[in-house]
C-alpha cells in the first residue's frame, strides 16, 4: 500500500504502521554564483548571502560533482557545525541533497553540533568511519542574521579538503547549471538521538542523530591521563575556569571539565552554545574573551578577587584555544613550544616520542629551539592547518602550532581547542604530581618563565588591520616586494625610524614545497630578517569575510635570562616602528592603529 504526499511516499504494512518512507529525486535547474571559491578553512559569507535561493545547494552541488559521483554514491557523510544561526537549515538542505545524490547514510550530531576537531575524531573514529563531512562554521567570526556562516569539506583523513579539490569545487561552481535534491524528504528531527531509515531511487539512506560529545570524549581519555589530571582539579590550591564564548566548546566543557574531570560547574563561562555566540565575537584572544580576561586578572577593571591559578577559551568551532595563567598570558607561539618540551613526561600518547614537530611560518621560532635542543624533526609551514596534515598523515609530525591560536597533534587532522587545554592541565598535572599537598603549586607563569631560561624567549606580537579596502592592501604587499630586493633601501627606512634596531640581513616572500606530496605554495608571506634574529613578517589573512585583513608579526629572540623578563608590548616597541615605516601602514590603509593587538 502506497500513499502519496508531496513528494514523499509512505509505504504502509498491513497494521498501517509506517515501515520505511519513500522519496524522489529532482533535479533543480540554477544558475552559478560568483565568488564562491572556498578559502583556507572553507566558504565563509554572510548569511544574508547564504540565505539567497540555491546558494549554498550550488556550492554543495559543486562538492560533490569534485568528488565524483562514485565516491559520493554509498558515501557515509557528517553533517554539523558549531551551531551558528543558519545551520539548522543548512542541516536539512544537506540531508536531501546527500539522499538525491546517492550517499548511503548521514551522520549528525545532536542539534546539529560537533565541533571541528569532534568532526575530524568522528571521521576517523566512529563505528565504521565517514567518507568526509561537510563542517558548518564560520570559526572564530560573529554568528547571527547580520553576521558569518561558512561551510567546508573534510577528507576520509579527517582533514580539509586538499586545494586540488577545493580548486575543482571553485571550477564547478563556475559552471554549475543543476543541482539534486530530494524536495519531499521530510525534515529529520536531528534534536532527537535516534536513526531514521528512508528509500530512495539507490536504495537505503539514513540519518543518524548521535550524541555529540561520546567519540570525542572517549578519544581524549585514550591520549590523556585524566585520573592525574583529576586529582590536580579536585585540589583546593587549583582553581580553574573555561570560556566556550557561547561556542560549541561548550557541548564538551560540561562533559569533560565537570563529569569527568571533576571542576567546579562555575568554573564553565558561557558554555550554551547559542546561534548568535550572545552576540560577541567568539575568538579567543585578549580583546574579545573580555570576560575571561578580567576574571584572570588580565583586564582593566579589579574586582578584587583572586584569579584561578588556570583559564583557557576556545573559539566557535572550538578548534582554537587560548590559554592563560593567573594575571599571565601565555602566546600561542610558546605554549605549543611548551607542550613539545613536555609532552613525552606529561602526556601518555606521546610518551614513546614525537616523530617531530612543525609550525606555520608566522608562529615564533620557540618551537624551533625545542626542536634543536631535543634532536626532533621540525617543519615550517605556510598559514593553514591542511599543510600540518599531510606530514602527519606521513608519520612525519605529532605536535603543531600556529600564533593563531591553533595547537594540536595527529590524534586528528584538525587543530584542537580542548586538546590544548588537556594538554596544559597535564603538564600542570605532572609537574605538582609531588606538590599536591605543598603550600604552593607550580603555576603557568612557572612553566613558562623556566621554559624561557632554558631556551631563551621569543618576544612577539600581532597587529591586526581588519577589514581595510582590500585595494590598498594589495598596495601595500605589492609595495614591500618591490622593496624586498633592495637592502639598502630597506635598511635607509630601519635607520631612520629606530637607529636602536639591528639591520635587515634578508627580505624574501615564503614560499613553501611540500616535503610529501612535492606541491608548491607561493605568496604565502612577506618577511624581513634582521641580523640580531629579530623579525617581521606581513601577510594577508585567508579567513575574513569583507575587505581585507592585514597581519603583521613582530619577533626578537632573547637569549640573556637578565633580558627575558621585560613586557612584551615594551621591549617590541622599536620594531613595531619599524614595520609601520617600511610598509607605509598608514599611508595604505588610512589605520593609525590596528584593530587587534594579541
Ligand atoms: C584558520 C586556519 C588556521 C590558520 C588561520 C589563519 O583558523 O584553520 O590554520 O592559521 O585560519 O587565518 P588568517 O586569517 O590569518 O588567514
Ligand atoms: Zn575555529
Amino acid at each position: 500500500l502506497i500513499r502519496q504526499r508531496r513528494g514523499i511516499a509512505f509505504l504502509f504494512d498491513l497494521s498501517n504502521e509506517v515501515t520505511k518512507m519513500v522519496f524522489e529525486v529532482s533535479k533543480v535547474p540554477t544558475t552559478p554564483f560568483d565568488g564562491q571559491k572556498p578559502g583556507t578553512s572553507g566558504l565563509r559569507k554572510k548569511v544574508k548571502v547564504f540565505v539567497q535561493p540555491h546558494y549554498l545547494h550550488n556550492f554543495v552541488q559543486s562538492t560533490f560533482n569534485a568528488l565524483t559521483p562514485e565516491k559520493v554514491r554509498g558515501a557515509t557523510l557528517v553533517v554539523s557545525g558549531d551551531g551558528r544561526y543558519f545551520s539548522k537549515d543548512a542541516v536539512q538542505i544537506i540531508i536531501k541533497m546527500s539522499a538525491a545524490n546517492g550517499v548511503r547514510r548521514v551522520w549528525v550530531g545532536q542539534n546539529g553540533l560537533l565541533s571541528t576537531p569532534a568532526v575530524s575524531a568522528v571521521i576517523r573514529e566512529r563505528g565504521s568511519k565517514a567518507t568526509g563531512a561537510f563542517i558548518l562554521t564560520a570559526s572564530h567570526n560573529p554568528g547571527g542574521p547580520n553576521e558569518d556562516f561558512g561551510i567546508k569539506y573534510n577528507m576520509e583523513n579527517g582533514g580539509p579538503a586538499p586545494e586540488a579539490i577545493t580548486d575543482k569545487i571553485f571550477e564547478n561552481t563556475k559552471t554549475i547549471k543543476e543541482y539534486l535534491i530530494a524536495e519531499g524528504l521530510p525534515n529529520v528531527d536531528i534534536s532527537a538521538i535516534g536513526v531514521t531509515n528512508f528509500t530512495g531511487p539507490e536504495g537505503q539512506f539514513d540519518v543518524e542523530v548521535f550524541d555529540s560529545a561520546s567519540d570525542f570524549v572517549k578519544l581524549m581519555k585514550s591520549i590523556f591521563d585524566f585520573e592525574l589530571i583529576r586529582k590536580l582539579l579536585s585540589s583546593p590550591k587549583f582553581t580553574f575556569c573555561y570560556d566556550a564564548l557561547h561556542g560549541v566548546g561548550g557541548a564538551y566543557a560540561n562533559r569533560i571539565f565537570v563529569e569527568e574531570l571533576g571542576a567546579q560547574k562555575s568554573s564553565l563561562l558561557n558554555c550554551v552554545p547559542k546561534e548568535d555566540f550572545g552576540g560577541g565575537h567568539p575568538d579567543p584572544n585578549l580583546t574579545y574573551a573580555k570576560e575571561l580576561v578580567e576574571r584572570m586578572g588580565l583586564g582593566k577593571s579589579n574586582s578584587g578577587v583572586e584569579p584561578p591559578e588556570f583559564g583557557a577559551a576556545s573559539d566557535g568551532d572550538a578548534d582554537r584555544n587560548m590559554i592563560l595563567g593567573k594575571r599571565f598570558f601565555v602566546t600561542p607561539s610558546d605554549s605549543v613550544a611548551i607542550i613539545a618540551a613536555n609532552a613525552v613526561n606529561a602526556i601518555p600518547y606521546f610518551s614513546s616520542g614525537l616523530k617531530g614537530v612543525a609550525r606555520s611560518m608566522p608562529t615564533s621560532a620557540a618551537l624551533d629551539v625545542v626542536a634543536k635542543n631535543l634532536g626532533l624533526k621540525f617543519f615550517e609551514v605556510p598559514t593553514g592547518w591542511k599543510f600540518f596534515g599531510n606530514l602527519m598523515d606521513a608519520g612525519m609530525c605529532s605536535i603543531c602550532g600556529e600564533e593563531s591560536f591553533g595547537t594540536g597533534s595527529d590524534h586528528i587532522r584538525e587543530k584542537d581547542g580542548i586538546w590544548a587545554v588537556l594538554a596544559w592541565l597535564s603538564i600542570l598535572a605532572y609537574k605538582n604530581k609531588e606538590n599536591l599537598s605543598g603550600d604552593k603549586l607550580v603555576s603557568v607563569e612557572d612553566i613558562v618563565r623556566q621554559h624561557w631560561a632554558t631556551y631563551g624567549r621569543h618576544y612577539y606580537t600581532r597587529y591586526d588591520y581588519e577589514n581595510v579596502d582590500a585595494g590598498g592592501a594589495k598596495d601595500l604587499m605589492a609595495n614591500m616586494v618591490k622593496l624586498m630586493p633592495t637592502l639598502n633601501e630597506i635598511n635607509t627606512i630601519v635607520k631612520g625610524a629606530r637607529p636602536d634596531v639591528s639591520k635587515v640581513v634578508n627580505a624574501d616572500e615564503f614560499e613553501y614545497k611540500d616535503p610529501v606530496d612535492g606541491s608548491v605554495s607561493k605568496n604565502q608571506g612577506i618577511r624581513f630578517f634582521f641580523e640580531d634574529g629579530s623579525r617581521l613578517v606581513f601577510r594577508l589573512s585567508g579567513t575574513g569575510s569583507e575587505g581585507a585583513t592585514i597581519r603583521l608579526y613582530i619577533e626578537q629572540y632573547e637569549k640573556d635570562p637578565s633580558k627575558i623578563g621585560r613586557e612584551s608590548q615594551e621591549a617590541l616597541a622599536p620594531l613595531v616602528e619599524v614595520a609601520l615605516k617600511l610598509s607605509k601602514m598608514q599611508e595604505f590603509t588610512g589605520r593609525a592603529a590596528p584593530t587587534v593587538i594579541t
